[in-house]
């Protein structure tokens, strides 16, 4: 099985991309997380080119379809998702409704430095998700105080996110072999 990992930060050292590869240690064997790391390279949705997309955004969705889940660990701007991250769902939202989302189990997690997690940026991108038809995992994993919440080799520092990463991972491999709805 094979899910495909979206940090939806740039940043040099973003916590984002560490909570990805903490995510990536809790998976059973059998179980592969491969990280996607061209957002820097995708323009700027233009429904012009929906159907006939550049090919750095063909080759995402072609990550997309491949993959059997979505993992997507996202930063919270402004109380919501980083605007690199929103454009690239756009993209994989079209053409809409038999886009690379439809169906495609997802699960969200999130790191800031404020108080809590970016829990709001996880609740957009579970929103975007879901209008884009995808099968959206209800399950947040808020990391606040990203600064001080990892240790030197990338692991979460508290047991307890751990074990609800540990969780959030278990439920997408489960929901990877559960019949789709709708
Ligand atoms: C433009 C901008 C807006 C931000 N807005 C928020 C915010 O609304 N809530 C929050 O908790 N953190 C906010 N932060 C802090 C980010 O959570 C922090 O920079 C985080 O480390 C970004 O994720 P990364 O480490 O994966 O790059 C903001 C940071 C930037 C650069």
């Amino acid at each position: 099985m094979r899910i495909l990992g979206i940090a939806g930060s740039l940043r040099r050292g973003s916590h984002n991309r560490r909570l990805l590869r903490a995510a990536g240690a809790q998976l059973p064997s059998g179980v592969d997380l491969v990280e996607w790391d061209a957002l820097a390279a995708i323009p700027a949705f233009n429904e012009d080119e929906e159907l006939d997309p550049p090919e750095v955004v063909s080759d995402f969705l072609a990550e997309i379809e491949s993959a059997d889940a979505l993992l997507i660990a996202t930063p919270e701007y402004n109380a919501s998702l980083p605007g690199a991250l929103k454009n690239a769902l756009d993209w994989a939202s079209r053409p809409f409704p038999e886009n690379v989302l439809r169906h495609k189990p997802c699960a969200v997690i999130g790191a800031s430095t404020g108080l809590f997690g970016a829990v709001w940026a996880q609740a957009e991108v579970r929103k975007a998700l879901k209008a884009s038809g995808a099968h959206v995992l209800e399950s947040e994993l808020p990391v606040g105080l990203a600064d001080a919440a990892f240790t030197e080799d990338g692991a979460l520092v508290d047991p307890e996110l751990t074990a609800r990463l540990r969780d959030v991972v278990g439920d997408l491999v489960r929901e990877v072999g559960a019949p789709v709805e709708g």
